[in-house]
């Protein structure tokens, strides 16, 4: 496998007029051509500010990146997605990185027709005349499960269902035959059937069209099915990244550990109660000088509190910021 992105030390900062929120602390991680890797944490963790500023589709000011590069694949030349000019930004969106958003309601234009937004990046990116787009965006959204494909292509995002909507939002995004595609908890608001749905859905373009995703969700349920590999986040670091067997088996962090026993298991017959994470994530305003997770871990000691831990590896593809050796049950012995 090759890879076809490298993010190297990505810091990002929200220059704010309470202060500076440190959103995301360093993250390295790198997608290989083909695979599904999938992000998880839990809410304001720094899922979507990760992948919103390789596209540059965050607002600067008040976002400001501080560190890092995040390079791109072309043939095996690798171009900073973060040096880009807004042209070459322009180009590369859609066409080469497809991206569905969380909430396809306020993404989606409700002025103009599905078809239209479908077509207009068909005529954008790949110089397709009107009516060569409008019949290849009538076949997109019948292969995205939009019935009477023909007839719904001159509606308006509103007069679509939440299900249908991100249907469209997944047509767009795979228009142009990009190489990647970002999918931002793309099944969130909707409901488990319609969510089951888009997850087969999303499996089966994967398949037929050989592109690699960055899937990003909270529900680790979800990821199972999905994922080869899977990077969870916490409070803008990234702690832990492993194969996605290997992750539900040996959880290294004990993060990881707390989300997945908070995981209904409908093999489990033991009447437990599903457990909790106790306490709340940090305030983000301070720049982090220990690991972020030591104020809720149950195998916090002494030297957690005195730097952020380097990613110790644990085994194949397998990587954990974290000082407790959980694996053999003591802390580690390196220092
Ligand atoms: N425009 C902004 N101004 C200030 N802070 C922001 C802005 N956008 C995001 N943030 C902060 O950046 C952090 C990461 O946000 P992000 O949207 O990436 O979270 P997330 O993991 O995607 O959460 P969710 O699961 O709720 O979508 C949060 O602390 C958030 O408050
Ligand atoms: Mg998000």
């Amino acid at each position: 496998m090759s890879t076809i992105l490298s993010v190297r030390d990505l810091t990002l900062r929200f220059h704010t007029f309470d202060g500076v929120v440190h959103a995301l602390n360093g993250i390295s991680f790198d997608v290989q051509a083909g695979e599904t890797l999938a992000i998880v944490g839990e809410s304001g963790s720094g899922k979507s500010v990760t992948m919103m500023s390789l596209l540059h589709l965050l607002p600067m000011p008040p976002a400001r990146i501080a560190r890092g590069e995040a390079l791109f694949y072309t043939n095996g030349t690798p171009t900073d997605l973060l040096k880009m000019s807004r042209a070459d930004m322009h180009r590369v969106r859609g066409a080469q990185i497809g991206y569905i958003f969380q909430d396809a309601l306020s993404a989606l234009n409700p002025v103009m027709t599905v078809g239209r937004q479908i077509g207009e990046s068909l005529v954008m990116h790949l110089g397709m005349d009107a009516e060569t787009a409008r019949k290849r965006a009538i076949d997109l959204l019948d292969d995205v499960g939009i019935p009477g494909a023909r007839a719904r292509y001159r509606n308006y995002p509103h007069q679509f269902s939440g299900g249908m909507r991100q249907r469209a939002m997944i047509a767009i995004a795979i228009a142009c035959n990009p190489r990647m595609v970002i999918a931002d908890e793309p099944t969130t608001a909707l409901d488990v059937t319609v969510q089951a749905q888009i997850v087969e859905l999303a499996k089966r373009i994967q398949r037929e069209r050989g592109m690699t995703v960055v899937w990003i969700t909270h529900d680790l349920g979800v990821v199972a099915g999905i994922a080869d590999r899977v990077l969870v986040m916490y409070a803008g670091c990234p702690v832990e990244i492993a194969p996605v067997d290997d992750l539900y088996d040996h959880p290294q962090h004990p993060y990881t550990r707390g989300l997945l026993s908070a995981l209904p298991r409908l093999d489990d017959r033991s009447r437990r109660d599903l457990a909790s994470i106790q306490g709340a994530p940090p305030d983000m305003m301070a720049s982090p000088r220990h690991c972020q997770f030591a104020w809720r871990c149950p195998y916090v000691f002494d030297r957690c509190w005195k730097a952020v831990p380097p990613y110790y590896p644990a085994g194949k593809g397998h990587a954990t910021q974290c000082f407790y050796d959980l694996e053999n049950g003591r802390p580690r012995t390196d220092a």
